[in-house]
């Protein structure tokens, strides 16, 4: 008779290192969203029997009520929506995936962002160099770096980015001429739900999902400030070599 395999997990259907990454990142990204939503939640939930149990209650106090509402599950929203994007990327077979061409689509979606428009860009890419991942995950770790400098410099400014293979890998250096990061914020700027926005503008979850996105990829990203002021984000990525 055939031995039974010694661990529970056939062999062939065993997770890969990626799938396992993914699955701690899907699980710490969870306990966060979890933690997250109950306040909000918590907050809905109150209101709404504050203002179920008070028959006639003023105008004001109805608008005030109807107003928190509405901003909790705005919030709840947005989170909602940055991890459904999370999710669906990815969803396919790692396949390779041109550097530059990732980088034009996100700088093709930061066109169309509300901060946008007005920004220079300049761009020196990698012509040739190419990374395994699965469709629009390298454009949204992009996106979401290139994005966050569009808003630190409120629109206004210069984002440098520049790919270059060295070695086994490629880097992706985005500088921007906002304000930088402050020293007590570097340390956090990666942590799910840091944000210095104001509410209804950022959820914080950005970083964290392009942090979790470079490590599934085998990769990662640094976040620094140069000399001459500004953000520097960093990521590197093992280049495929076909
Ligand atoms: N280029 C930058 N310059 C200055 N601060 C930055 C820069 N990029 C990120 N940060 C800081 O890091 C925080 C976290 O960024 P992250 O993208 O995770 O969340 P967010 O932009 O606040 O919200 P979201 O991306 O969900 O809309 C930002 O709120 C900001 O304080
Ligand atoms: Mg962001």
């Amino acid at each position: 008779m055939k031995p039974l395999p010694k661990t529970a997990v056939p062999p062939e259907v065993k997770a890969t290192d990626a799938q396992t990454q993914r699955l701690a990142a899907l699980g710490f990204m969870l306990a966060s969203v979890c933690h997250e939503i109950s306040n909000p939640l918590a907050a809905v939930h109150s209101m709404l029997q504050i203002l179920q149990s008070k028959r006639g209650v003023s105008p004001e106090t109805l608008d005030k009520g109807l107003a928190s509402i509405a901003s909790n599950i705005a919030r709840l929203l947005a989170i909602t929506r940055k991890l459904g994007d999370f999710s669906r990327v990815g969803a396919d077979a790692p396949a390779p995936v041109a550097v530059d061409a990732a980088m034009e689509a996100a700088l093709a979606l930061l066109r169309y962002s509300e901060q946008g428009p007005e920004v220079a860009v300049d761009y020196r890419g990698a012509p040739g160099a190419a990374v395994l991942a699965r469709a629009g995950q390298l454009e949204q770790v992009i996106f979401n770096i290139l994005l966050n400098a569009a808003q630190a410099m409120r629109g206004r400014g210069r984002i440098e980015v520049a790919a270059r293979a060295a070695g086994e890998s490629v880097v992706l250096s985005i500088r921007d001429t906002g304000p930088g990061i402050p020293a007590e914020h570097l340390g956090r700027v990666f942590d799910p739900f840091f944000t210095t926005k104001a509410p209804g503008e950022g959820t914080g979850l950005g970083l964290a999902i392009s942090y979790e996105i470079a490590h599934e990829l085998g990769g990662a990203i640094r976040a620094s400030n140069r000399e001459e002021g500004g953000a520097l984000f960093e990521t590197t990525l093992p280049l495929w070599r076909g």
